[in-house]
């Protein structure tokens, strides 16, 4: 009888415990994904504020590929502050060496050191132009910073890409903002793109292959979708917390069915976040028409973006855009980008309240957090001209009228 009693509440208590095991299971840490510096640290520095000291806070994935490290290195500290969230990306076909240049650039430098916000992607993606795996990369970014830190916006960018306002203007220009818009660039007329890209097939041998190589055509095409509608537009997005939640977790089946498909899709980064968010009824209502870059085009069709130089400068101030692209390494341009808007000098970070002396006593140079002023927002013209841009986007005249057509 005694054995008996003590038979089942062993059996009891190894159900308790498989169940109590069940939820931690889930939590247990990222083993691939490693931090190049402490990140608690951060707490030394927010340990007197509030626990969010900026309105609104945004997550950066940097994307770069071999031979991009300078010009990535230059773009971090113009993108630069402590109120964000930075995680880089090195395409694992780069060189072992440009690998470690850019993890030691991070670990070695004492502001990101100190504030921890600043990480390297530990198991990189193998990136195929136009392939699947670029979205991939994303949606692995995206589900990495989803789950570490508590941000507002994600933002996504490569190497080639250049800030057109400081980082305190952005935190200024959104914190009106409601906290739900996505910010996706699309449209339903495919034009020259559908027979170019809703019906060909391709394979990314990046998704299999250690080795890289370009994308695979497949000779059969495939017809149209009937059970969802299309939608093209910009690679380059802003999407809200809520809605990449949404794309990782997919708790609808729509985020996760539309993958499969986009799996076999050229340019697949131009489609997936424009085709969920409009076959969604929970979120197309939140979709700002619109991708925020400054980008000018070859003439049609539209394929490659034209590197831009000083006779665009006035253009790029009257977009009132907060990111242009493509710059060159080193173009002159990007002087004048620092010198006239970020008030960045070499090898400093872009002006900010962070960073600038306390009492009005502004500080020449950005090359430091002044912890008494973590939390100060500076914000200048920069801040002005985006908020003009977004008031214009979300009047009513905009706003819904270009909503996922
Ligand atoms: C925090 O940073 C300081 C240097 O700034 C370092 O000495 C210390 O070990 C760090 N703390 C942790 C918990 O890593
Ligand atoms: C915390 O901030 C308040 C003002 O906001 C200041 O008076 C106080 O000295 C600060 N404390 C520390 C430990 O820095
Ligand atoms: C994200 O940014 C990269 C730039 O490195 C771009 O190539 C890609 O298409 C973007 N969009 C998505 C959805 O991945
Ligand atoms: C892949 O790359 C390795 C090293 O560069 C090379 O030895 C191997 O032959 C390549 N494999 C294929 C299938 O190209
Ligand atoms: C989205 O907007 C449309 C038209 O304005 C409205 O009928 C619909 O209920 C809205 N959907 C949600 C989820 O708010």
């Amino acid at each position: 009888m005694a054995i008996k009693v003590y038979v089942i509440s062993f059996l009891l208590t190894s159900v308790l415990f498989s169940l109590l095991y069940i939820p931690t299971r889930l939590k247990i840490p990222i083993h691939n994904f490693k931090p190049v510096i402490n990140y608690f640290n951060l707490t030394t520095v927010s340990s007197n504020s509030t626990t969010k000291p900026y309105p609104v806070t945004f997550s950066y994935l940097i994307s770069a590929s071999k031979g991009d490290s300078m010009k990535l290195k230059r773009m971090l500290y113009a993108l630069y502050h402590p109120g964000n969230y930075y995680l880089i990306h090195m395409d694992y076909a780069a060189p072992e060496d440009e690998h470690r240049d850019i993890a030691d650039f991070v670990a070695g430098d004492p502001v990101f050191g100190q504030v921890g916000n600043v990480w390297v992607l530990g198991k990189p993606n193998l990136v195929t132009y136009r392939g699947p795996t670029m979205l991939a990369t994303t949606l692995h970014a995206l589900s990495l910073l989803l789950r570490t830190w508590d941000w507002d916006w994600f933002i996504n960018l490569s190497a080639s890409d250049y800030p057109l306002i400081t980082q305190d203007d952005l935190i200024h220009a959104f914190s009106d903002l409601p906290r739900d818009l996505n910010f996706i660039h699309h449209t339903s007329r495919l034009g020259w793109k559908l027979n170019k890209r809703g019906k060909p097939m391709v394979i990314d041998p990046g998704l299999y292959s250690l080795n890289k190589s370009e994308l695979w055509w497949v000779i059969k095409q495939r017809a149209l979708p009937t059970a969802f509608k299309l939608y093209t537009g910009s690679a380059w997005t802003i999407l809200s917390r809520s809605f990449a939640e949404y794309c990782v977790v997919g708790w609808d089946n729509l985020p996760r069915t539309l993958l499969l498909y986009y799996t076999n899709f050229v340019s697949s980064p131009e489609g997936y976040f424009q085709t969920v968010i409009c076959n969604s009824e929970d979120y197309k209502n939140t979709t700002v028409n619109h991708d925020l870059h400054f980008i000018t085009w070859d003439t049609p069709p539209k394929q490659h973006p034209r590197s831009l130089g000083l006779r665009d400068f006035r253009r790029m101030i009257m977009s009132n855009r907060p990111f242009a692209r493509k710059f060159k390494k080193n173009a002159p341009v990007l002087n004048k980008i620092d010198r006239d808007l970020l008030k960045r000098h070499r090898g400093q970070f872009a002006y900010g309240g962070w960073c600038s002396g306390s009492n009005g006593k502004t500080q020449k140079v950005c090359s430091s957090l002044q912890s008494e002023n973590y939390g100060v927002l500076r914000p200048g013209s920069g801040s002005r001209r985006l908020k003009s841009l977004l008031m214009k986007l979300l009047s009513t005249r905009n706003f819904k009228k270009q909503q996922c057509r």
